[in-house]
């Protein structure tokens, strides 16, 4: 690819001719969801299909996810497949929780990502970043994909429990990891599962990962508990401790603090990692728009940032982050099962279809997107937030269900991503493209090696 033709049109998987076939689909779900897309898919609206006997839809219409993720709620859930490989993780903490319990804890959960209260992990942020540039001071190379999933576990274990101790912190980022490239990736079983302790033989290594992971976040806990009261809140633990009930004033107790701290670790790290990932990419593929937004953080360094506010000083860099939402979204379903009747574009929906909305297609779509596959940062100019206006773009959901950790994450890329700025130029040392491919998250195909400069 010529990194200079602009503006870069980065790779993708090419949209097949037709729709293709049930066992295609099934195989291409099952490898790399990215590559079952047809051109079709790209134009309509909304659509209804019968794989293996089982409705399916793919709602594209914003309006229509709306419904679905809004108006319409109650009538749907997360499927048991897509929670079954989570639920080790995050127990029953706010991602996988429904109807009164899921309001009652996002209701406790709200005041932690106010914007007051992630402008005080900006110090946590800064700390995580400026580790991760000294480790990739030290050679002229790195696998970039690697170093953010690092960099990014460092800085949520920083923001949740502020851990002192690195070598706790790397071991809690080892579980972490491993799980998701092992225990935690979906499986044939979820599809047929009806339970959650449905073919107990391939949930074994998840139930042993869960006696470990949760012993080691209930010990952080316990000692947060039996520490002496920090005057100010100095990261979430604290504020999950000090969280009451808006209703009945009762705290959270320890396997409740446990779980949404759990949750909020697994949900935070490994799609901020992706976004710097290929945030990072699109930067080498375009040394321009890399070199506009070095001119941008030069003229205000990172380590002036003390609040919240003062990222608005990186207006670039923000819509580069948004941009690099669009074309490469972290998650690439948002997947919701009808548990009743229901009716969408005028056609009926039967209890136990699944709907499908999906950022990927819906954030290249031939109809609300100019030049879709191109890398347009400026179609962002002055849009902060363009994932609560009902536009077609929803890298964080949408609904009341909407990602609680929006601005944590966008306010961690953007320090992360400063940093690395500052001090190198990115390019990278091969020309091999690299292809997104749909998993837990949107991961590359392979782990190229970037070269870094120091700027
Ligand atoms: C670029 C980074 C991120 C992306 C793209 C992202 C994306 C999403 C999406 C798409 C959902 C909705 C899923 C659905 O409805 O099926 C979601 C939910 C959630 N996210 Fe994020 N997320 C990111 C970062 C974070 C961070 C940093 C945290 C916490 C520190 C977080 C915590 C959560 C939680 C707790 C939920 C569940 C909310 C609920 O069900 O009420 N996320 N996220």
């Amino acid at each position: 690819m010529d990194a200079l033709a602009r503006p870069v049109v980065p790779p993708a998987p090419k949209a097949h001719a037709r729709p293709v076939g049930p066992l295609r689909l099934i195989w291409g779900m099952s490898t790399n969801p990215l590559t079952v897309w047809s051109e079709q898919d790209y134009e309509v609206l909304v659509q209804r299909n019968r794989v293996l006997g089982r409705e399916n839809w793919l709602v594209n219409d914003p309006a229509w996810a709306r419904h679905v993720m809004l108006d319409a709620m109650p009538r749907y859930r997360r499927p048991l497949a897509s929670a079954r490989p989570v639920r080790p993780v995050t127990g029953d903490g706010v991602l996988l929780a429904e109807g009164e319990a899921w309001r009652g804890q996002r209701r406790m959960l709200a005041p932690l990502f106010r914007p007051a209260q992630v402008g005080l992990l900006l110090p946590h942020f800064q700390a995580a970043a400026q580790a991760l540039a000294g480790r990739l001071a030290q050679a002229p190379t790195a696998n970039l994909s690697a170093a953010f999933h690092e960099g990014t576990i460092d800085a949520v274990l920083r923001a949740l429990f502020s851990l002192p101790d690195n070598g706790r912190r790397a071991a809690i980022a080892r579980l972490a990891r491993g799980y998701v490239a092992r225990a935690g990736r979906p499986n044939i079983f979820d599809g047929y599962a009806r339970t959650h302790e449905d073919f107990p033989f391939a949930q074994a290594s998840r139930r042993r990962f869960q006696t470990v992971w949760q012993g080691a976040v209930d010990a952080l806990v316990a000692e947060r508990r039996t520490a002496p009261a920090a005057a100010v809140h100095r990261d979430l633990l604290d504020l999950l401790l000090a969280a009451r009930d808006a209703e009945t004033g009762a705290p959270l107790t320890d396997a409740e603090v446990r779980d949404q701290a759990a949750t909020l670790l697994f949900a935070g790290f490994e799609t901020t990692s992706r976004l710097l990932f290929w945030t990072s990419y699109l930067l080498a593929l375009d040394p321009v728009e890399q070199a506009r937004l070095r001119a941008e953080v030069r003229a205000f360094p990172p380590d002036h940032v003390g609040a919240l506010e003062d990222l608005q000083n990186w207006p670039r860099l923000r819509m580069v982050l948004l941009e690099a939402l669009r074309l490469y979204p972290p998650v690439i379903f948002l997947l919701r099962e009808a548990a009743e009747p229901d009716e969408i574009d005028g056609l009926p929906v039967s209890p136990g279809a699944l709907v499908w909305m999906s950022p990927w297609v819906i954030h290249r779509h031939r109809r609300f997107w100019e030049r879709p596959g191109a890398f347009v940062p400026d179609r962002f100019a002055g849009q902060a937030s363009p994932w609560s206006g009902g536009q077609p773009f929803m890298p964080f959901g949408l609904g009341p269900r909407i990602c609680i950790g929006a601005s944590f994450a966008l306010a961690e890329a953007q320090v992360m991503l400063a940093n690395l700025l500052a001090r190198f130029e990115f390019g990278l040392t091969s020309a091999r493209p690299v292809l997104p491919v749909g998993a837990v998250t949107t991961r590359p195909d392979h782990e190229p090696l970037f070269r870094l400069d120091r700027a």
